[in-house]
């Protein structure tokens, strides 16, 4: 059964959405989706062997050691393909950003100076701080500028990002290379003892086009499609193309984050049928989940435990995203390579035998229940493309002036998130923390159950959830995909004392 929906949106933009709930193809190869993408601008030819670099792991700028850290955002050469440099944007220098990592309690601090030509600003995802402080398009600073930044570490331990937020082109600095992780380690998790130093490895994964020169593309105007998301033929992991690591025989954490545009995810290995999912985007579960893959949408981070303990030396264990069958209403249009399609990610290569000390608790941290008998109140927010071909949050193209939702500090709400299009989209607010309560009245995802920031709605699916609002001040919240939210998808909520 083939059933094609075709929505012709006619607008300036041409933006045309194709969707279609499509047979499911059992695993396309790589190659599948190069040939079935013709129209496409070029793309570099592969003389580069997958799986031939090193991942790279990005340096830390720990909290520890130092009391502020400095960057600057910068057009910078960077050798993410051995043979000719990427022009890229960096906040040092180089590609992958530094990872932060920071205790609670402690103090971050960083000057941040925009050596870019036009204004820009670094928001904190997920994190708790004042708005001042949070990143908001409205903050943004000019070029030569400096933001100080300056806030305290209040909330649990969890893996967050940082990435810039200009108003319209957070998508084409992203893109470009500006974001990075954000590690907030506490007491109680260092407790559980699960693997940390070199076996705890953050994977920021991203999807990208490359010209034969070996120079991002973004945006070409000749495809039509890149208005609803651009999508890549190229996984980068930490700014490293088709990547391999090395492991030992013993379990790993990994902190996986998707700083694509739109692709979603549905992460699995080739050779090991289990791992365990320990952390949702704002901290960790209750329980550890096992399971055989996870979808990860824009913006959301999953930390799982992998065991490689029962593997041989010379064993390769492939990351790769599977084809969806459920989510194929995700695709975008036949002649690019869609949301739905399988790809290969990452090889971890088995490379010694090694004791393991870690542990890895079934009991990880309570959670505590928000009731939907303490919301005072419920808000629906819908998921929609208006006339002219914008996406849009309740029919209205977003305005930085104005406020869309005010709620009161210290209170719980619930907010009714509905996508009325075929399209899934990740859901992001700033400022709070949140709890799934139901999708179409149903728990589906194992991610649903732990501390969220971001939350995929799947095309035409309703998700419920509760929000706790600690932090006053001015907010946005908007559709993670950087395209939907740099064309209008986006809105301010207030939150009043
Ligand atoms: Cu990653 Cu406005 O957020
Ligand atoms: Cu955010
Ligand atoms: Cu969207």
């Amino acid at each position: 059964m083939t059933r094609r929906y075709f929505l012709h949106y006619s607008t300036v933009t041409a933006a045309f959405l194709w969707t279609g709930c499509e047979e499911h193809r059992s695993e396309p190869t790589q190659e599948d989706n190069v040939t079935a993408s013709k129209s496409r601008p070029k793309v570099a030819e592969m003389k580069v062997e997958r799986f031939s670099q090193k991942l790279k792991i990005p340096q830390e700028i720990n909290f520890n050691q130092i009391d502020k850290a400095t960057f600057l955002a910068q057009k910078s050469q960077v050798a993410i393909y051995p043979d000719n440099p990427t022009e890229v944007l960096t906040f040092t220098g180089t590609l992958p950003n530094p990872t932060i990592r920071i205790q609670k309690g402690e103090t971050f601090a960083l000057d941040f100076t925009n050596g870019l030509s036009k204004p820009t600003i670094i928001h904190w995802h997920g994190l708790i701080v004042p708005e001042e402080m949070d990143g908001h398009p409205k903050d943004m600073i000019s070029t030569n500028r400096i933001k100080k930044y300056h806030y305290q570490i209040n909330q649990s331990a969890g893996t967050f990002w940082y990435h810039t937020h200009p108003h319209g082109r957070t998508g084409e600095e992203i893109y470009h290379g500006l974001s990075g992780l954000y590690i907030i380690e506490d007491e109680k998790e260092s407790k559980l003892n699960l693997p940390r130093g070199e076996f705890d490895i953050p994977l920021m994964i991203q999807d990208r086009r490359f010209d034969k020169n070996r120079q991002l593309i973004y945006k070409d105007p000749k495809v039509i499609q890149d208005n609803n998301g651009v999508l890549g033929d190229i996984v980068l992991v930490n700014s490293t193309p088709f990547p391999y690591m090395d492991v030992a025989t013993r379990k790993y954490r990994l902190r996986i984050l998707n700083a694509s545009s739109v692709r979603t995810y549905k992460l699995a290995f080739d050779t090991i049928e289990q791992f365990a999912v320990i952390a949702t985007d704002s901290g960790l579960l209750e329980e550890s989940i096992m399971v055989n893959h996870i979808v990860i949408g824009v913006a959301e981070r999953v930390d799982i435990v992998v065991d490689f303990k029962e593997k041989q030396i010379g064993d390769v264990v492939l990351l790769k995203t599977l084809g969806f069958k459920e989510g194929s209403n995700l695709t975008l249009h036949p002649d690019y390579p869609n949301f739905a399609t399988a790809m290969e990610i990452m090889q971890f290569r088995v490379s010694q035998k090694s004791e393991d000390n870690s542990t890895l608790p079934f009991k990880l941290i309570p959670i505590a229940r928000l009731k939907e008998s303490d919301a005072i109140r419920t808000r629906t927010i819908t998921m929609e493309i208006i006339e002219g071909g914008l996406w849009t949050l309740n029919h209205k193209p977003y305005d930085m002036n104005r406020i869309d939702q005010r709620v009161k500090l210290g209170t719980t709400e619930i907010w009714v998130i509905k996508n009325s299009v075929h399209m899934a989209h990740p859901f992001h607010m700033h400022g709070v923390r949140f709890q799934v309560l139901d999708r179409d009245g149903k728990i589906v995802f194992p991610t649903d159950r732990g501390w969220k920031d971001t939350v995929l709605v799947m095309p035409f699916e309703t998700v419920r959830i509760i929000v706790e609002f600690t932090m006053p001040g001015l907010f946005l919240y908007h559709c993670h995909i950087l395209e939907h939210e740099d064309h209008a998808m986006m809105a301010n909520f207030l939150v009043e004392r």
